[in-house]
């Protein structure tokens, strides 16, 4: 099809398998990614229509540098996926246990990381463009039941109000913004848990209901920004 898609996160898990997709798709792709992954550059050596942007997401002048191309090119995105996430698992303590500036890093990546992206991609939206932003069910407050993972939970709430300021800057504008629990998966970050429980998703195909959403958004009432892999509606 041709679209200009920017996937964070691409050199493994979830953002490898969406970039992989549009790939497939005829789409070119404008990854970002913090290494160089095997898998990354195989996909690179048999799709010249993917191009990768090496930087870490928590440091703003690697994000800006890499998205020099982007800028330098002129061209506008149709989709941005933020995927890009980091989680610990020695997160899942109680507050006692907690190292708390261990979380700023979780909030830096998580939340200010995908922040970043979003604001050296500004010049290149345009009417129609699609944010999709990565987030999770556990960056609900309304419907928390959890009493641990500060962190991680702390991330993506505010991964979810960034969205939702910006997605009111550009109100008018024609961009859409969403934020997106992918549901648990078969990825490094779903762990062990994961990969071994039949309902946990494969990245594939967690890729491929993200895609079905990004790729037909006329089935997301307009009211919808905060969403899971069901296409069901989530609490902020
Ligand atoms: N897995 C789940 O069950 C689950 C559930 C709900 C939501 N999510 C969310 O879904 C997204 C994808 O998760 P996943 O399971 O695919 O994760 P994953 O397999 O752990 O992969 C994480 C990705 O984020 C990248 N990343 C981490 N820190 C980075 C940094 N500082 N700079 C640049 N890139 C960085 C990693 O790059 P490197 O390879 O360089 O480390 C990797 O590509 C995340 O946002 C996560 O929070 C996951």
């Amino acid at each position: 099809m041709n679209r200009l898609v920017l996937v964070t996160g691409c050199g493994r898990g979830l953002g490898y398998q969406v970039a992989r997709k549009h790939l497939e798709l005829g789409d070119r792709v404008y990854g970002l990614a913090r290494q160089n992954s095997e898998p990354l550059k195989e996909l690179a050596d048999c799709y010249p229509s993917l191009s990768v942007h090496l930087c870490d997401l928590g440091n703003t002048a690697e994000v800006e540098q890499a998205m020099k191309a982007l800028a330098d090119s002129g061209e506008t995105l149709d989709l941005l996926y933020n995927v890009a996430g980091l989680f610990f698992e020695s997160d899942r303590v109680p507050l006692e246990e907690a190292d708390l500036d261990r979380y700023l890093q979780l909030y830096n990546i998580n939340a200010l990381g995908c922040l970043r992206v979003m604001k050296y991609a500004l010049p290149a939206l345009k009417p129609g463009s699609l944010l999709l932003n990565v987030s999770s069910e556990a960056g609900s407050i309304a419907d928390c039941r959890r009493s641990q993972e500060y962190g991680y939970c702390m991330s993506k709430a505010a991964l979810n109000i960034a969205s939702k300021i910006l997605s009111n800057q550009l109100a008018g504008k024609g961009v859409r913004i969403l934020c997106y629990h992918p549901g648990w998966m078969k990825t490094d970050m779903g762990g062990e848990g994961a990969r071994h429980s039949p309902t946990a998703l494969t990245p594939e195909e967690a890729a491929r209901r993200i895609l079905e959403v990004a790729l037909h958004l006329e089935d997301i009432p307009e009211d919808v920004m905060f969403l899971d892999y069901r296409k069901q509606k989530l609490n902020w």
